[in-house]
């Protein structure tokens, strides 16, 4: 049995007291685990966890299975790649590159559903000949390359079933497989639909927007369709002159011309400024519906969306939290102003037009809360260059920022405890602070932390509307033996000394267990992979390591079946190393063929045998 809320609850206000009490002594603020002195049965792993090692392989821990379902450049009906470099029309049918978030709906239960993959960023050079690195390749690809990196990204559906054996495989004629990628039309409603700042040539009405990239983690809704997160979208444009007064990062000076604007002059910002206004959203989508448009919600703000975590009842308002994945940017949550009704179905997908976007404050003392952008109420109006309510959503990150919203560790994914409410986020790293606060206590954190909040209590639940939470780190990552800042904190050391830094996508399991996706264990000298840990009971905060990422990939993913006894994990740039290109890569995985690179690929892991992932 996992901790219900009021037992967290409890043991929070415990916790508040200490720390003000230690506050008020002037004794430093002890931020370590607390554990649950609950009477609940704790859901810990049950699994011995892996040792650390960095090879050209994946691991998984012994009586599981770990196998390849489909990857870079397979067909959506299972097909294999044909060989490699892809052309533009070769990938637009075909799984992109460097997979990511993962979304698994039900179409019979555990056994036959969608799978909808997002598809984050092109790497020329580990997908084309000739190039010496990233940005070599970024300044020189071809614009038949350029096509093939806008046919590459966005995100795939696939229809999967599972065999009365026990794997998964693609289901070859589906109706329902299909890409989306850059180029593919959206609609957009909220507040910034028709806004000015959304208006270009090609579309002077603000309402059709071409195309996704930059698709990062995202979200699912209880009506059955999917959400995709755009993250890094500056990242595609051209910026002669760095002229854009745009609040989201343009990665590219001037002097790097990814090819892409080439290719279509709207990635060119001194020729359509305000396309990247069109980028930064969070879009919904319907898997049952392959014709059907995919909605970009303005009312969900922009930013480097990392994911979208949904949680609802019914009777009451929808609610999304949210991170914004740059250093020192902020968390965010989305509170519709109307209630999901279940029997209404996907008619809820309006409760995304309508809402209060809020920002969040960390108090140092462990309580918060959540500061409503409202546009016309100071500061957020005219003085501040807030002419509607569009604007607010546009330019979120100046209006977090002007309301006195806590600069956060880069905020990365967000997960809901099905069984306690509690809400888990990651913040994966900073290396360029801009001062500290408790909740991001490191000088320099380079190893990341997982912050637990707790949503003020209503009738002895989590309310997620409410304004106020209380927060405390559950863990803090890095090796537990290090000295001083970059220290490692658990609830326990973790076994076979597999410590884990760098949490990005995080996910709970049917039993309110967290897993733990790394991103950037490289630094580290360690692999990247996926960590389990009990949140409550005498195992808090001491992760096992189930799975381990071949060399230079991150993982990305985690999605359980609604059963817990299958799960899908995406390994994302195997072989993303130094030095390490199409020709000579680091690893090939997962084919080790000598013609083939390594590819991106989505695994499906399973036990021998029956019973929940993770045991
Ligand atoms: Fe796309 Fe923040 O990872
Ligand atoms: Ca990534
Ligand atoms: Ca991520
Ligand atoms: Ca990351």
């Amino acid at each position: 049995m996992s901790e219900h809320f009021s037992e967290i609850y409890s043991r929070r206000l415990r916790r508040r007291t200490l720390l003000k009490l230690s506050a008020s002594s002037g004794a430093a603020m002890m931020l370590v685990p607390t554990l649950a002195s609950g009477s609940a049965q704790a859901a810990q792993p049950q699994f011995q966890s892996l040792k650390p090692r960095l090879t050209d392989d994946h691991a998984v821990v012994s009586g599981y299975s770990a196998s390849v379902l489909i990857g870079w450049g397979d067909g959506l009906d299972g097909s294999p790649a044909p060989s490699f470099p892809l052309s533009a029309q070769e990938q637009r049918a075909r799984f992109g590159f460097n997979n990511d978030f993962i979304a698994y709906t039900p179409i019979e239960g555990s056994r036959r559903g969608f799978l909808g993959v997002n598809h984050e960023y092109p790497m020329g050079h580990l997908m084309f000949p000739g190039y010496r690195t990233l940005e070599h390749a970024k300044r020189n690809v071809s614009l038949a390359q350029a096509q093939s990196e806008m046919a590459a990204v966005g995100h795939s559906v696939i229809e999967i079933v599972r065999t009365p054996q026990g794997n998964w495989t693609v289901v070859p004629e589906s109706t329902f497989a299909r890409r989306i990628d850059a180029t593919t039309p959206m609609n957009v409603d909220g507040p910034a639909r028709g806004n000015r700042l959304l208006r270009t040539a090609a579309d002077p009405s603000g309402t059709r927007i071409l195309g996704t990239t930059a698709c990062c983690a995202g979200g699912k809704t209880p009506w059955g369709t999917v959400l995709i997160a755009e993250e890094n979208v500056g990242d595609y444009f051209y910026n002669p002159g760095n002229r854009s007064s745009n609040d989201l990062s343009v990665d590219n000076p001037a002097d790097i011309f990814r090819q892409w604007a080439a290719q279509d002059p709207r990635f060119d910002l001194s020729h359509e400024p305000n396309e990247l206004n069109r980028f930064g959203w969070i879009i919904e989508y319907d898997p049952r519906l392959p014709a059907e448009m995919p909605v970009k919600h303005t009312a969900l703000g922009r930013f480097e969306h990392e994911g979208a975590a949904v949680t609802c009842s019914a009777g009451e308002p929808l609610v999304v939290y949210m991170g914004d994945d740059d250093e020192n940017e902020f968390i965010y949550r989305f509170v519709s102003a109307d209630n999901y009704e279940p029997e209404l179905g996907k008619a809820n997908s309006a409760l995304f037009a309508r809402g209060t976007l809020y920002c969040a404050r960390f108090d140092d003392d462990g309580g918060g809360r959540w500061l409503p952008m409202q546009y016309g109420k100071p500061p957020l109006t005219a003085d501040a260059g807030f002419l509607d309510p569009g604007d607010v959503v546009i330019h979120a990150r100046k209006a977090a920022r002007l309301l006195g919203a806590t600069p956060m560790d880069r905020p990365e994914g967000i997960a809901i405890s099905p069984t306690s409410g509690a809400v888990y986020a990651a913040l994966t790293k900073n290396k360029k602070k801009d001062g500290n606060n408790a909740a991001n206590p490191r000088r320099v954190n380079a190893g990341g932390h997982i912050i637990e909040l707790l949503p003020s209590s209503k009738g002895g639940s989590a309310d997620h509307a409410a304004d106020t939470f209380t927060w405390e780190i559950l863990l803090q990552g890095g090796d537990p033996q290090a000295q001083g800042d970059s220290q490692g904190i658990y609830g326990k050391p973790p076994p076979q000394n597999s410590w884990l830094t760098n949490p990005d996508n995080l996910v709970c399991d049917p039993q309110g267990r967290l897993w733990i996706a790394t991103d950037g264990m490289d630094d580290f000298g360690r692999a990247d992979g996926l960590w389990c840990t009990a949140v409550s009971g005498s195992e808090r905060a001491t992760p096992r390591q189930l799975f381990q990422c071949p060399r230079g990939a991150e993982l990305c993913g985690p999605e359980f079946t609604p059963d817990g006894e299958s799960l899908f994990v995406a390994v994302q740039h195997p072989g993303k190393e130094s030095g390490s290109t199409f020709s000579t890569p680091s690893t090939r995985w997962p084919d080790f063929d000598k013609d083939t690179p390594p590819r991106s690929a989505v695994l499906a892991i399973t036990r021998s045998g029956s019973g929940p992932i993770g045991g």
